[in-house]
Parts: structure tokens; sequence; C-alpha cells
């Protein structure tokens, strides 16, 4: 019997690429985390064959404490369901059910020198704000390289703070690619169009461990609070004084969340508002912006199997790829047992 070949069906089809990106479950998600890198979580969810990392290991270089972070890693898997991930449509998973990717760590381990671990300005950073200087937090960079590439990812949205580590996670998979020929791709950074968010001080990054952050699913009240706290201009001092939006994070912060910005920084600029004002609003647009995620989180956390299920679906799927791939670097390293080619 014999078939006629559509052209059309001939055709190569475009190999759907892959994408992974990992949130620690160190504390709640916060307005940098959605802003910085969230939003496109859930905008490429549907572009590319998406997962999502919920990424304790890395937690257990700051969270010392089995309970919390069992907590903190069970309220972010509702966080990522509640900004909107689907997890019919990509995979959710908890990277300890996932051991290969500490396995792959270790492996890399073997390949990256110290020393591009020691220049590292996050590393650099964690040891000026007095954390612990463990292996681990060392080796936190090599971890999130395997974290991506075990997946053969090419596309990671993170925020802008994660520059070093991605430019680190490529120059990794090129020494492993050296030497043992090219297995893993390199991996691209996607990022929102927010700078990095400052925290409530408006001098840090915001940031789970500065204790800065505005949490987007803390209650009305804890968020009125912790606006009013935020610092503004430093050089507006009087009410009448004429402020600068461009340096004041509260008039920044308005641009994400809807409303007129541009109405506000004219109002800062030309004293027509005060900042407490400005701070009001802002509040008040935050929790409105969240209103609708904040309900959907609500109706989640309301049924107690939810996560669980969603990290075993999200387990399912990612086991097969974590298979061949290990399959495949054992190959080229020449580790476990011999297979037939
Ligand atoms: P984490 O948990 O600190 O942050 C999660 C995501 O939120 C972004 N982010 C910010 N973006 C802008 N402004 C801020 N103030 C801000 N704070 C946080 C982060 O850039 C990140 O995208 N190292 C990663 C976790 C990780 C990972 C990975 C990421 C582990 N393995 C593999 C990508 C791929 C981190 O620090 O996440």
């Amino acid at each position: 019997m014999s078939q006629t070949l559509d052209v059309r069906d001939a055709a190569p089809r475009p190999v759907q690429e892959r994408l992974f990106t990992g949130i620690q479950p160190s504390g709640a998600s916060h307005l940098g985390n959605y802003l910085g890198a969230q939003v496109n979580y859930v905008a490429l969810q549907d572009r590319y064959e998406s997962i999502y990392g919920i990424v304790d290991y890395h937690a257990l270089t700051t969270v010392h404490d089995a309970a919390t972070l069992r907590t903190l890693t069970h309220e972010m898997v509702l966080d990522m369901l509640a900004v909107g991930l689907d997890p019919a449509r990509c995979a959710i998973v908890r990277q300890s059910d996932l051991p290969e990717h500490a396995e792959l760590c270790w492996i890399f381990d073997t390949v990256v020198p110290v020393s591009w671990l020691q220049r590292n300005p996050t590393y650099k950073a964690s040891l000026a704000e007095g954390k612990e200087n463990s292996a681990g937090l060392l080796n936190y960079p090599v971890l999130q390289a395997a974290d991506i590439v075990i997946y053969k990812a090419s596309v990671v949205p993170v925020g802008k703070d994660q520059d070093a580590h991605l430019e680190l996670s490529r120059e990794i998979v090129r020494a492993f690619n050296r030497r043992y020929g090219e297995i893993f791709p390199e991996p691209r950074a996607v990022y929102t169009d927010a700078p990095i968010v400052l925290g409530i001080d408006g001098a840090r990054k915001m940031g789970k461990s500065a204790g800065n952050t505005i949490p987007i699913f803390a209650e009305p009240d804890e968020i009125r609070r912790l606006v009013m706290s935020m610092v503004t201009d430093p050089l507006r001092i009087k009410r009448t004084d004429p402020g600068r939006p461009e340096v004041c994070n509260v008039c920044q912060l308005h641009r994400y969340v809807g409303g007129d910005y541009l109405q506000i920084q004219d109002g800062e600029r030309t004293a027509r508002t005060g900042c407490v004002e400005t701070k009001e609003l802002l509040a008040e647009r935050i929790i409105e912006f969240f209103a609708p995620m904040r309900a959907e989180r609500a109706r989640l956390a309301a049924d107690p199997a939810v996560v669980e299920d969603t990290l075993a679906a999200g387990a399912g799927k990612v086991r097969p790829i974590l298979a061949a791939t290990v399959a495949e670097v054992h190959d080229a390293v020449g580790i476990g047992p011999r297979r037939e080619r």
C-alpha cells in the first residue's frame, strides 16, 4: 500500500525550547519576585516546555529549621499557582524530589575552578551581609547551573539580580562541554521590564534575607504598614520640597501596579502631592492589583491535597527528561554501568 505524503507533514517541526527557572522557598513571594520574575514565569508558560523549581536545596543555605523550610516550601507552591502557573500546562517541581540535580552539581563541581566561585559577586555580597560561609553558599551557582541544564533548558526567566549567576552557568556549561563534548546548551536569561526592585529601605535589593520585602500575599493592613514605612526621596524633607520621582522607590513602584504613573511622577516633582499620599495610594494599588490572586490562593489553600498533587504531577512529567540526561552524562564522564549503544 502506498501513502501520499503531504509536504506539510514532511516539513521539519520546530523543536520547542525548554524553560527552567527556580525560586527559593526562603520566605514569602514579594514584589521583587513578582515584578522581576514571576510575571514572566506566567507569560512564558505556554511559549516553551516550562519547568518551575521550588529550590529547597538552595534554601538550605539560609533556612536552618526543618519545620520552617517545609512550611515555606508548601506556601511557595501555593504562591506559584496563585500568580497564574497552571500545572496542566507546565511542571512545578520540588528540587529535593529530584536528587539528579544534586548529582549533576557534584559532577560540575569536578569541572569548576574554585576561583570562579570565590569571585562571584553574589557570594561576596552574601559574606558581606554576614551569611554563614558554608561550602553550600560557595557552590550555590553550581547547583543553579545543574538545575537548568539537567533539563537542557535554554530559556531562564529571572530577575536582573541573577545576571552573574546566569553568566557563571554559561561558563560552567562551556567548561563541561570542552572536557566531555557538546552535551549541554548555554542557557540565556529572560528579563521583565522591571529593574532590580529595591526594598522598603529604598537602598538595597528587595530580598527575603534582607528583611525589607513587601510580600504580595500579606494581609492588606500589613501591606499598608510596610508601604507606609518605605523610604522615599531622602532630599525631600518638607512637604513643599519638590521630589525626584526617579530616585523615589515609592514612585517607581507605581509604574508597575496600575494607575497613572506620569501623573504621580508629576505630582511629586511639583510638590502637588506629598510622600504620605503617594504611599497611601501605592498601598491601595498593590492590594487591588493582587486581590484576584489572593482570592485564588485562599481557594487553593483550602484544598489540603493541592500542593502535593501539583508536585507529584510535576515530578512525573520531568523524570523521563532527567533519566535521559543522567544516562548521557554518565556515559560521557565514565561513571555507572556501561550501556549498550
Ligand atoms: P530567589 O528565590 O532569590 O528569587 C526568585 C526570583 O525572583 C527574582 N528576584 C528579584 N527580581 C528583581 N528584583 C528583586 N528585588 C528580586 N528579588 C528576587 C530573582 O531574580 C529570581 O528570578 N538563585 C535563584 C534561585 C535558583 C534559580 C535556579 C533561578 C536556583 N536555581 C535555576 C533560575 C534557574 C534565586 O536567587 O531565587
